[in-house]
């Protein structure tokens, strides 16, 4: 299935040349979503004394992670909502976390002033739900309008939007743009100042003590590290305490100047939808994101098909124009975490939904903190943070889930099926040759065979028929049919398996 989303597949193409050699520099970013470019941005507009030399190593394209893969909505609230910071850290923390966020959308809208346009705009961000989810709504009102944001009661929501059956919370100006088109300009805007932007550039090994990098064209050897990857690469403490899931979006073809009109809409009935519009040169378009579930315990194409039924109830038969999916990976204590951890490495993960936000959030306060000004909000949200009594539910929760995995992972009979009788199209895990073997075959008929054990601590990877690709419900790795990482914390590909050698007679 094409999974290219709305934003990478409406937005300008980004052209920034592979490393080549070895190079030395300052600050080394890996990582080219919001939180990378961002910083590139900040850390090459420096100018004297002592402007800082960047370099940053995207694997892929800019933008093809998360970021080009979101739903462009940023706002000073957090989708789980502002009352469960509240309710674990205090009121005056929301409160700080919102005037954080808010200072974030601010600084996004600043910059779209010096940026070709990306579809910047100025919103409300509408919140309603059923009767049954009434009662948290409520309480959302209050929470919010304690962590001192602009936000009001309407009675009732624009159709076709789901009906609304109580409360209906409106948060004023809050803003949305096209994502990926603004990372392309920013990173665009880092390279003019000075920047050194090298896509293509996967980082396979990383020496955190000699602070060296190496790719499979060249090495960088940098003063500081910083991990912009969503999830950090190698072994950290992090990855203990945060749930990994995928959402799934799509796009409708959507008439011009049809409700619901601007604003980002979020529907917190028992299931969720979030919703917006777009307008990308003379098309209109519907964007519907849901179905939230485990990376790598679930069926993928079960969840775009109940997301387009969900849609499909609400603004007809119209034609899908794009289907996407991203991850997500959520702060044990409702928190992100962001700053320098025990490898002397900066990290920026556990941003939830809400990263274009918060990793805005965090370029600004590595930003400040490389360039000698460390904020009171940067220690709220550093790593090492591990606090039991606030996240202690969730990490014992994830540690469980990830033994319960590899229990099951190791246990379960291997399917009883041979290599040769694998049909185009199809995936399994299978016994070949006394060997274990996560395999699929092409739909030209081609065959790719890898170990199914993941690199990063282990975990057996489980296939996703949606984006063609075998996903590790431990700590959220994804690889390619030939191994290769596509995202997580895996540095190292899945082991290819050949498959002559296994007996694949086709
Ligand atoms: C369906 C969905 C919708 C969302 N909608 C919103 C929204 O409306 N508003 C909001 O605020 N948040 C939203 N989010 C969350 C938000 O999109 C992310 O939190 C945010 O984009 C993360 O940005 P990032 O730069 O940290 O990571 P990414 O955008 O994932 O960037 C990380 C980059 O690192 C690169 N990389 C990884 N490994 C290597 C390596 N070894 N070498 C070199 N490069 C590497 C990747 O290729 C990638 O480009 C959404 C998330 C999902 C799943
Ligand atoms: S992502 Fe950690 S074991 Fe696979």
């Amino acid at each position: 299935m094409n999974t290219l989303s709305l934003w990478r597949g409406t937005a300008a193409p980004t052209a920034h040349a592979p490393l080549s050699g070895d190079v030395t520099c300052d600050v080394l970013i890996i990582g080219g979503g919001i939180t990378g470019v961002t910083l590139a941005d900040l850390l090459a507009e420096r100018k004297a004394p002592n402007p800082p030399t960047v370099v940053l190593l995207e694997a892929d394209e800019i933008g093809c992670g998360t970021t080009g893969n979101s739903t462009g909505n940023l706002y000073e609230t957090v989708s789980s909502g502002m009352r469960e910071i509240a309710a674990k850290w205090g009121a005056e923390v929301a409160r700080h976390v919102a005037n954080e966020r808010r200072t974030a959308v601010n600084f996004v809208e600043e910059r779209c002033r010096l940026l070709p346009d990306v579809g910047f705009r100025r919103c409300d961000l509408v919140e309603w739900a059923d009767r049954a989810n009434n009662e948290a709504l409520q309480k959302e009102f209050e929470a919010l309008a304690a962590a001192g944001c602009a936000v009001e009661r309407a009675s009732s929501v624009p159709a076709p939007l789901p009906p609304a059956e109580g409360e209906v919370i409106v948060l004023r100006n809050q803003a949305q743009f096209q994502p990926q088109a603004y990372v392309v300009a920013m990173a665009r805007r880092a390279a003019e100042a000075g920047a050194r932007i090298h896509e293509h550039s996967r980082v396979l090994e990383i020496d955190t003590k000699a602070r060296r990098v190496k790719t499979d064209s060249g090495s960088v050897t940098a003063r500081e590290i910083v991990m912009a990857t969503h999830s950090p690469k190698g072994v950290h403490l992090v990855h203990t305490e945060m749930p990994v899931h995928r959402e799934y979006a799509l796009a409708f073809d959507w008439e011009p100047g049809a409700p619901p009109g601007p604003g980002t809409f979020w529907w917190k009935a028992n299931e969720h939808l979030s919703i917006r519009t777009l307008q990308a040169g003379d098309r209109h378009y519907l964007v519907c994101a849901g179905q939230e579930h485990k990376v790598g315990i679930h069926n993928a194409t079960a969840g775009l098909i109940a997301l387009e039924n969900l849609a499909r109830k609400f603004f007809g038969d119209r034609p899908v124009t794009h289907r996407w999916s991203a991850q997500n990976y959520r702060g044990a204590d409702a928190l992100p975490y962001i700053g320098r951890n025990h490898s002397d490495c900066f990290i920026a993960t556990g941003f939830s939904t809400d990263g274009l936000t918060w990793g805005t959030v965090a370029a600004r306060l590595i930003a400040a903190e490389l360039l000698g000004h460390k904020s009171a909000f940067a220690d709220l949200v550093r790593p090492g943070r591990l606090s039991p009594l606030k996240g202690g539910k969730n990490i014992l929760g994830e540690n469980a889930l990830v033994v319960t995995q590899l229990v099951k992972d190791y246990l379960t009979q291997r399917q009883n099926e041979k290599l040769s009788e694998l049909k185009a199209g199809d995936s399994a895990i299978v016994d070949a040759e006394g060997e274990t073997v996560a395999a699929w075959r092409s739909p030209a008929g081609e065959l790719y065979a890898v170990s199914p054990v993941c690199t990063h601590v282990g975990c057996r990877v489980h296939w996703n028929s949606v984006e063609t690709s075998w996903d590790c419900p431990c700590h959220g790795s994804r690889f390619r049919p030939d191994g290769t990482v596509i995202e997580g914390p895996a540095l190292a590909p899945l082991k290819r398996k050949h498959a002559p050698a296994l007996g694949d007679g086709s």
